[in-house]
């Protein structure tokens, strides 16, 4: 299948290197230089500069511009593409129509570990483009389908925003030990080491379980997680998730 990548940053670039393999794919940006540098680091794709016209008919495009770029991109796209794959945060489906033409949509959100082919992408849309969009997206971490575009952006306050939220807790983290005396460097490596054998675990168990397992009676997981609920940690993160929600919506509604 052959993917029409419009947008040369740092989503498509991701995308672009998972993609690669299994896939034939044609860039379209608009600055010459960073598509000629993408071609020399990848020289499978081909990549084009777009003209005041461009033919999209039957082309599978993964849109990777930012949302206020749709505007000035939109009247240059002409005939009726065959699937839009936008990455797009805050831009509906409802939008996407307004601007493209296209067969079918999808509304996808993935988050910063596609840098590392470890995004955690929330998709949604025609239903017909479920399994061509899982496998896309599979090529950038894990790709998980939800039935409706309000899923995706309470998702979005979860696996898009995550990164930021759990960066909080591994930079609070290691400010506490070295506010108890542990130097800043050996600090950091300790937090990066718990959040890597974290990972396994989280993938496999219950976060509850996990909890229950380390912590034992009157032991210092004990006195450290009642300081965690002294401090609300729990409900903050909770009401992190709906506000991110609420901010989802009123973006939508203003793209
Ligand atoms: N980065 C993330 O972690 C992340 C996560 C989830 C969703 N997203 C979404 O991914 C999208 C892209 O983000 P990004 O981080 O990849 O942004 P980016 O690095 O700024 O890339 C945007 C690309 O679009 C190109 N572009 C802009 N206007 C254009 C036009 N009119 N015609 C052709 N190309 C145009 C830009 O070209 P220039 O180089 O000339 O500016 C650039 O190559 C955004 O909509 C964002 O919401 C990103």
């Amino acid at each position: 299948m052959k993917l029409t990548f419009i947008g040369n940053g740092n989503m498509a670039k991701a995308l672009i290197e998972g993609l690669v393999k299994n896939y034939e794919i044609e860039v379209f940006g608009r600055n010459r230089a960073t598509l000629n540098t993408l071609k020399e680091t990848i020289p499978q794709i081909t990549v084009k500069t777009i003209d005041e016209t461009e033919e999209m008919s039957g082309k599978n495009i993964i849109l990777c511009v930012k949302p206020y770029s749709l505007l000035e991109l939109s009247p240059k796209l002409t005939g009726e593409a065959n699937a839009v794959y936008s990455v797009l945060a805050g831009t509906s489906i409802e939008s996407l129509k307004s601007h493209i033409r296209a067969k079918k949509y999808i509304r996808t959100m993935p988050n910063l570990g596609a840098s590392h082919l470890k995004s955690m992408t929330t998709i949604t849309g025609d239903i017909e483009l479920k399994e061509s969009a899982l496998s896309i997206f599979n090529e950038i971490g894990r790709s998980l389908w939800l039935s409706s575009e309000n899923e995706l952006d309470i998702a979005t306050g979860v696996a898009g925003s995550g990164p930021a939220y759990l960066a909080l807790v591994a930079e609070a983290l290691a400010d506490g030990a070295v506010q108890q005396g542990i130097k800043r460097l050996d600090a950091q490596i300790l937090v990066q080491g718990l959040f890597d054998g974290f990972a396994p675990l989280i993938a496999n168990d219950n976060p509850a379980l996990i909890k229950d397992a380390v912590m034992s009676p009157g032991g210092t997981t004990a006195a450290g997680y009642a300081a965690l609920e002294r401090g609300n940690v729990r409900s903050a993160m909770m009401d992190a998730i709906g506000d991110a929600y609420a901010k989802a919506k009123e973006l939508k509604e203003k793209n």
